[in-house]
């Protein structure tokens, strides 16, 4: 099958609209060409990402209708603590609103100045959370994740030389897997990688925390990449992921199939009791965590939905026709086609602009300003110095766009190609301290 056929059918729609060149020319100035700052009406396309922006099946409808919004042992609380329960095999569960409260978390549990954080590639807010403590970050993904074009299955792996290496020389405090690897690319990491890491940390006596934010798309190329596990179910591979952690945090806005939502997993009982304690404080009693009933309860349904493999071989299919589809206009992309979005590397097709010009965000606008499509910078400008790559991403929002959407922006994508030599670089007008893709201003180069 050269195309994915959605497992389902549409029952309510959303209009979409295009505003014209002249409005898209002046939303851009009017933005200071920071896509973040445009109104989502105004885009036709939007592939900002793919957190909380999914669509809710009808069972997740149905039982937000049930849900129960009491302060303290809500209904609806426990059907998430048991459906986290079930996703995760750990016990006690602690909500949160969305990841990043975890982070947060996890920051005051285990981080001070100066400790040392090592990852497979940590995303930009754990990065910005675990900074603000005053630690100190290594990526080490795997070496393979460097050639972009190569079929090397499992790209969003650790390399685990260099953790023993780093693990040996002492400071490290915590050792965080992403699964994905969504900075790196969207690349799935191999279960097998993530249990010599475990091995490693367990050796050293560090914790291994996992953010499981996409660990069902994760555990479904482990089951049709790895051929040791070709005959179980995703069920089980997610159940077995986490086997080999301390604790794991999770954005149920990813593979929770919800539009809020999160959790936090430990398994040391004393650091739970500090989470449930600093949880109070900053995000609400311990059976909601900021969470309203009805995100519990659309959460609790969306966790067991993502496990479901009819649904995960045409999310993977969808993300996959993509990537073909934008390889053949002659952008580089990450390969093999990853989880949630597909990742065009630009510096070979814009050499003339100079990563201080930041040439990946040089696309972003460029494709609002042709196509009214909504994509994200990761590279300069989101990551400074640490950017390994200059990535354009588009992530898919879950059950939400088909085929034309992703056809019309091929087509988009093409033209840009053809003219690409006309691209110019951009310079900040304004930068905040932190996370400073989200605030910045921009200007063109002359
Ligand atoms: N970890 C990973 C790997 C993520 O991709 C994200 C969010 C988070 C943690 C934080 O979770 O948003 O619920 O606070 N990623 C979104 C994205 C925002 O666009 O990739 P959050």
């Amino acid at each position: 099958m050269r195309y994915p056929v959605e497992p389902f059918r549409i029952k309510v729609v959303e209009p979409i609209n295009l505003p014209t060149r002249e409005e898209r020319e002046r939303l851009l100035i009017e933005a200071k060409y920071n896509i973040f700052k445009v109104p989502s009406e105004k885009v036709f396309v939007d592939f900002l990402t793919d957190s909380g922006t999914g669509a809710l099946s009808q069972s997740q409808w149905a039982a937000m209708m049930e849900a129960d919004e009491s302060y303290a042992g809500s209904r609806s609380w426990f059907r998430l603590k048991g459906a986290i329960e079930t996703f995760t095999g750990y016990e006690d569960p602690i909500p949160v609103h969305q990841g990043r409260a975890a982070e947060k978390l996890l920051s005051a549990l285990y981080l001070h100045e100066g400790a040392i954080v090592v990852s497979n590639t940590l995303f930009d807010t754990t990065r910005g959370n675990f900074t603000a403590v005053g630690a100190r970050i290594y990526d080490i993904p795997t070496p393979e994740a460097q050639d972009i074009g190569s079929d090397f299955p499992f790209k969003g792996n650790i390399d685990l030389n260099r953790l023993e290496d780093l693990l040996k020389a002492g400071g490290v405090k915590l050792v965080v897997m992403v699964l994905t690897n969504n900075t790196g690319g969207g690349q799935p990491v191999d279960l097998d990688n993530l249990k010599e890491a475990y091995a490693l940390t367990q050796k050293y006596g560090v914790p291994l925390i996992i953010d499981a934010c996409r660990i069902s798309e994760n555990s479904y190329f482990v089951k049709k990449r790895n051929p040791k596990y070709a005959n179980w179910s995703v069920r089980d591979i997610v159940l077995e992921s986490f086997k080999y952690s301390d604790g794991a945090f999770m954005s149920g806005k990813k593979d929770g199939l919800s539009n809020m939502g999160g959790f936090l997993v430990l398994r040391d009982p004393e650091k739970r009791l500090r989470a449930k304690e600093l949880l109070i404080l900053w995000e609400g009693f311990i059976h909601y965590g900021g969470l309203s009933g009805r995100d519990m309860e659309s959460f609790a349904v969306g966790l067991m939905e993502s496990l479901d493999e009819r649904y995960l071989e045409y999310r993977t299919g969808q993300v996959a026709y993509f990537t073909e589809r934008v390889k053949e206009t002659g952008w580089d992309v990450m390969w093999p086609p990853g989880g949630h979005a597909v990742y065009v590397e630009v510096r070979r097709a814009l050499p003339h602009i100079p990563r201080e010009q930041f040439p990946a965000h040089s696309l972003v606008v460029e494709l609002y300003r042709r196509g009214g499509i909504r994509a994200v910078e990761i590279g300069s400008l989101m990551f400074k110095d640490a950017a390994r790559y200059e990535f354009v991403r588009f992530a898919i929002p879950r059950r939400m766009y088909l085929q034309s959407h992703l056809d019309y922006t091929v087509e988009v994508l093409r033209e840009i190609y053809g003219d690409r030599e006309k691209l110019r670089g951009y310079r900040l007008t304004y930068e905040p301290p932190y996370l400073r893709h989200f605030l910045a201003e921009l200007e063109p180069v002359a």
